[in-house]
């Protein structure tokens, strides 16, 4: 059974419990600013999951495109993509528990012929902080369930997952564990939810691949949440029934709901009885694509590059699909991350230049006829994809140039590494992934050792020659200053041009920023803040100084400290690159860097309230 017979069995499965179908609704969200992009099927439910009435009524079906940028870093693996379709199933006040559990139990055997004895469920093992209790309701439904497929499904309470691998499975088939494995939320567990927010206990199912065997680094023993890749979850039952509430506990909403979510990638494994999602026929014609331009298989070395072009260029095909198109802020920097992340393996592959984009045709084949909307717009992705890659060779060539260079034996030394970071603007992580790519080691201690002593030495040049003076103008400070400037455009760019400087304090070690905005930063928005100030940086921006009259920088839009007071000619820092292209303007007395070049890399240490309207982000370079 391919994957678009799992999805349309699964549609029909549940249109016959009378679910209404209903369409994905696009990766970005419409009418929801706290999220980039759509990453579960019941984020556009939210409403109707807190008591709204749905047109369509309260048994919905879908299967949603969802995109989950925090998943970045693990594409290359077996299992994780960005971009996934979830088959979604929701009860709006109608049925609970038993109905939800034995509907899919189900669906997975009867109808997609998985093997019961392959299945493992978890469930929530109550929490003391919140003082929700143990689901024994699901405990009872698994057995009853496993049972009438004459399995004898036992039950056992682990907690948490380190016990999980301390005691192992025995001969269980039900676990019970902690919220932070078996609670579900937009903001995860109980603790991170926002006031509103709605949540409740889940219930997981998970796939035993038996070919696949435990590898003792994930633990002592392996069970059903163990990472080594023996089990897979391939759906999750959330019983949603509590919302969070304004002093800090849980209170029951007005219905008791399903929301269930399982990965079509992973089912379509599961159903292939083959661990790889990116073997399924929905990644496969991709993959057989890139065989053909690189010349290369994919069972190689060479996997994890497989992985990560057939995946970033499939996440980035919806992306345009949908509207968002390659660019420094908000979603169009992870469109633009996912190009260049592509075409950096498709040189590793050795597919020549310009050839990425043609990798949207078996993409399109695969899903032009559920997604429409990727069919109509494919000559529109091509180009982007391609225009893309143009800019990145341009930006790219000169660091990896050097690179090659100096990689000459088993090891880039520390000098090699800080030399690449001071003068071609390559963090250490690019320098580092280079290396790995090439069986290669950097010296890492030596690295951190000439990056202090540059920094030492720095700071003592400095504090020398600034001796006596009242203000702190040591070059760390100084970096720092700028940096403050970069940070503020970013934020405008990211967060809106509303936002507006509410305060500020800089030392040699930190910088901190007050500034207006009204809500706590996703982990999304902070991650596109800290990688737009760092693109900055790498892009060499000079640092111009002029005196004008007041008038005139206001009239240039030069930024200005809300309250502040200014005399009637004042020093305006001009932040732009080398065609004149502003990217800050912002009045200050200095001092500032020259260039932005060398001066390391931003990170974000905190962000928080300062009071109603005012967030404080406290920052550094390293
Ligand atoms: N919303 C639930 C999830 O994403 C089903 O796992």
């Amino acid at each position: 059974m391919n994957p678009a017979k799992v999805r349309k069995t699964y549609l029909q499965f549940f249109k016959q419990e009378d679910h209404a179908i209903i369409p994905s609704a696009p990766l970005v969200p419409e009418n929801d600013p706290t999220t980039l992009f759509t990453g579960s099927g019941m984020q556009p439910l939210v409403p109707y999951l807190l008591g709204a009435k749905h047109p369509l009524g309260t048994k919905l079906v879908n299967s949603q495109k969802c995109f989950r940028a925090e998943d970045i870093e693990e594409v290359g693996d077996n299992r994780h993509t960005t971009f996934f379709e979830m088959l979604g199933n929701w009860s709006l006040g109608e049925y609970f528990k038993e109905d939800q559990l034995s509907w899919v139990f189900l669906l997975l055997v009867d109808e997609l012929g998985l093997d019961p004895r392959r299945l493992y469920v978890t469930v929530f093992s109550g929490d003391e902080k919140t003082g929700i209790a143990k689901d024994k309701d699901s405990i009872a439904i698994w057995k009853k369930l496993f049972l009438e497929k004459g399995i004898r499904a036992g039950d056992v309470d682990m907690q948490t997952e380190e016990r999980a691998a301390e005691l192992g499975m025995g001969e269980a088939r039900i676990f019970a564990f902690g919220a932070k494995k078996n609670w579900w939320s937009r903001s995860g567990v109980p603790e991170n939810m926002p006031p509103g927010e709605p949540g409740g206990p889940d219930s997981e199912i998970f796939y035993e691949f038996d070919m696949v065997e435990h590898n003792s680094v994930f633990g002592k023993h392996c069970h059903p949440n163990c990472d080594c890749g023996r089990f897979m979850e391939i759906g999750n039952s959330v019983f949603m029934e509590y919302k969070k509430t304004e002093d800090g506990g849980f209170k029951k909403l007005s219905q008791q709901n399903v929301d269930f979510g399982g990965g079509l990638e992973r089912i379509a494994a599961a159903v292939a009885n083959n661990p790889d999602v990116f073997c399924t026929p929905l990644l496969s014609g991709i993959v057989e694509k890139i065989e053909r331009l690189s010349g290369k298989k994919y069972k190689s070395k060479d996997t994890v590059s497989f992985r990560i072009i057939a995946d970033h260029i499939r996440g980035v095909m919806f992306m345009i699909a949908d509207g968002v198109l390659p660019s420094n802020t908000e979603r169009g920097y992870f469109a633009r991350r996912l190009i260049r992340r592509s075409v950096r393996h498709a040189d590793i592959l050795g597919i020549k230049q310009g050839k990425l984009a043609n990798l949207v045709f078996p993409l399109v084949q695969e899903y032009g006829e559920v997604y429409p909307e990727v069919a109509e717009t494919k000559e529109k992705i091509m180009r982007e994809i391609r225009d893309e890659e143009e800019k990145f060779r341009v930006t790219l060539k000169n660091g990896l140039e050097e690179f090659k260079r100096v990689a000459l034996g088993k090891m880039i030394s520390g000098k090699q590494a800080f030399d690449l970071y001071q003068s071609y603007g390559m963090p250490l992580d690019i320098t580092l992934e280079l290396a790995q790519e090439r069986g290669m080691a950097v010296d890492q201690e030596e690295f951190k050792k000439l990056f202090n002593e540059h920094r030492n030495l720095s700071r003592t040049a400095s504090s020398g020659m600034f001796k006596g003076g009242l203000a702190d103008h040591s070059e760390e400070t100084t970096k720092l200053h700028t940096v403050h400037h970069l940070l503020l455009a970013t934020l405008q760019q990211v967060l809106g041009k509303d936002v507006r400087q509410r305060g500020s304090n800089i030392t040699s070690e930190r910088l901190r920023m007050d500034f207006s905005f009204d809500r706590k930063l996703t982990q999304e928005e902070l991650v596109c803040v800290e990688n737009l100030v760092n693109e900055k940086i790498v892009q060499e921006l000079e640092v111009v100084h002029k005196e004008m009259p007041k008038e005139k920088a206001e009239q240039m839009g030069a930024e200005m400290e809300f309250g502040a007071k200014y005399g009637s000619v004042v020093s305006v820092y001009i932040v732009q690159d080398k065609h004149g292209e502003v990217f800050s303007k912002e009045f200050c007395g200095g001092p500032h860097v020259a260039s932005t070049k060398g001066m390391g890399i931003f990170k974000i240490i905190k962000e928080e309230a300062v009071s109603a309207g005012v967030r404080r982000i406290r920052g550094k370079l390293t």
